[in-house]
């Protein structure tokens, strides 16, 4: 078995993209599996930081094939304007880039979509990073879609038209503040971009590079509380962000999936709406936010911060089948008087561990033990064995609770700042 599968346990921003690329050298291939430009996978190395979209988190390491999936949304523009930035850092992408002709298109008309259904719902609204993800998924499932296979196809443009046409109905030609023509200009351009790259059936790709023996690793976005299915509904994204979403996105079969890495932070962040049960209102959500630099990497949002939560944690490693635990962001937690560990609910009148399903600020209180901190800064250790006690404390006590091994603690966002366990 040649393919592992790594991706976020909790809302996103795990620190999936730092994780890839520290693994990429292990890997012939990294493949993204769903999602779209929502993501923003951000990658720090001999002092360069770059934010990836769409693109793998592999496309830095010099003999890894990168893949965008079936499972992937593609917006042409911004798919551009990740290509122009990393052109400028002299990779060679044409031969290192493959996309699968399964692959959506978001138009121009699918981000005023998203912004409409975001305005009509008001207060309720999801926080959507307005990427046009919904709309985009929604006429897939609705085989409405156009994929990158039908860029190369006679008629492109009038199905495009078409389906410009269908969306200008739903939005009864109010295109808000959007400048529909500028930015369908900006959209043919990134569609010529689009046309210089290999278009590849992924799946067969995949199919044959698994008989070669390669090694591959399929890359999440999103966190598996953000799933269209099993995540904190209505509050998620649209597809399947757990490892089940690498079978449908790439083609790969579920008994060819050998490990299941999930990344989660040491504590807890959420950026848009939704519920989140440990969410903290005080000056430590407040340091919690400062230290770790918790704003979104692809909106600039500022993220809500809180105490890790068990019960999340457990039902995200059951539902992924999670093999190994990857700790980010243990170096933000220097220096704070104590930390808390959500391990049960109180939930109707009972001590749950599980996480059920009208869970809200309303029906569920989180049940906190108290863990001793460490006040030592971690960022320059190069050794968990030169770590204070009381993180080791932290790591052990995580693992045991979570039934499932902490192979990597991450103490800052540089590639170097990475301790094997
Ligand atoms: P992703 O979407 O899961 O790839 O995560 P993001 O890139 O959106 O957010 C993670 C943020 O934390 C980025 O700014 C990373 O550079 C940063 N980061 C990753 N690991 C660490 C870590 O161990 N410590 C600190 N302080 N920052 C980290
Ligand atoms: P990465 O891959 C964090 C959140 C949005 C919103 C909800 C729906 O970087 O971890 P959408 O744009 O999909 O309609 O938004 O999901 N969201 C993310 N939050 N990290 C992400 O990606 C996210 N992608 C979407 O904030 O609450
Ligand atoms: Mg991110």
């Amino acid at each position: 078995m040649s393919v592992d599968v790594l991706l976020g346990l909790q809302w996103g921003d795990e620190g999936k993209g730092k994780i890839v690329d520290v693994l990429t050298n292990d890997y012939d291939i990294i493949a993204r599996f769903q999602g779209g430009p929502n993501a923003g996978h951000t990658l720090e190395f001999d002092g360069i930081k770059h934010v990836l979209h769409t693109i793998p988190s592999g496309i830095f390491r010099e003999n890894a094939i990168n893949i965008v999936g079936n499972g992937v949304v593609i917006d042409p523009i911004i798919f551009k304007k990740e290509i122009d930035a990393l052109n400028k850092m002299n990779i060679d992408l044409v031969s290192k880039l493959l996309i699968s002709k399964k692959a959506h298109l978001i138009l121009p008309t699918h981000k005023i979509l998203d912004a409409s259904s975001e305005k009509a719902k008001g207060k309720s609204k999801i926080g959507s990073t307005l990427k046009g993800i919904g709309p985009t998924y929604m006429d897939k499932t609705g085989r409405n879609g156009l994929r990158v296979g039908d860029i190369s196809s006679a008629d492109f443009k009038d199905s495009y038209d078409k389906l410009v046409e269908k969306h200008s109905r739903l939005l009864n030609n109010d295109f808000m503040d959007f400048n529909l023509s500028e930015l369908e200009k900006k959209w043919f351009e990134g569609i010529e971009t689009l046309k210089t790259f290999q278009h590849i059936d992924s799946e067969h790709y995949l199919f044959q590079a698994q008989k070669n023996g390669k090694k591959i690793l399929a890359e999440g976005a999103q966190g598996t509380l953000l799933d269209i299915d099993f995540g904190s509904y209505p509050f998620v994204t649209s597809s399947n962000t757990i490892s089940a979403g690498a079978c449908t996105g790439l083609g790969i079969a579920p008994n060819k999936i050998n490990d299941v890495f999930g990344i989660f932070k040491a504590y807890c962040t959420r950026v848009g709406s939704g519920p989140f049960p440990t969410e903290l209102f005080d000056e430590v959500g407040e340091f919690i936010g400062k230290v770790g630099n918790e704003f979104g990497a692809t909106t600039g949002r500022k993220r809500r911060c809180g105490w890790i939560d068990l019960p999340a944690l457990k039902y995200a490693i059951a539902i992924n089948g999670v093999t190994k635990l990857m700790m980010m962001k243990a170096d933000v937690l220097s220096n704070l008087k104590s930390i808390k560990v959500c391990t049960h609910y109180e939930y109707n009148g009972e001590l749950i561990d599980y996480l059920p399903f009208d869970a809200s600020e309303d029906t569920i209180t989180p049940v906190f033990k108290e863990i001793p901190a460490w006040t030592e800064d971690l960022t320059g250790l190069s050794s968990l064995s030169d770590a204070p006690k009381a993180l080791h404390n932290y790591i052990d006590f995580l693992e045991n609770e979570l039934e499932t091994p902490i192979v990597i603690v991450s103490v800052g966002p540089d590639r170097t700042q990475t301790l094997n366990r």
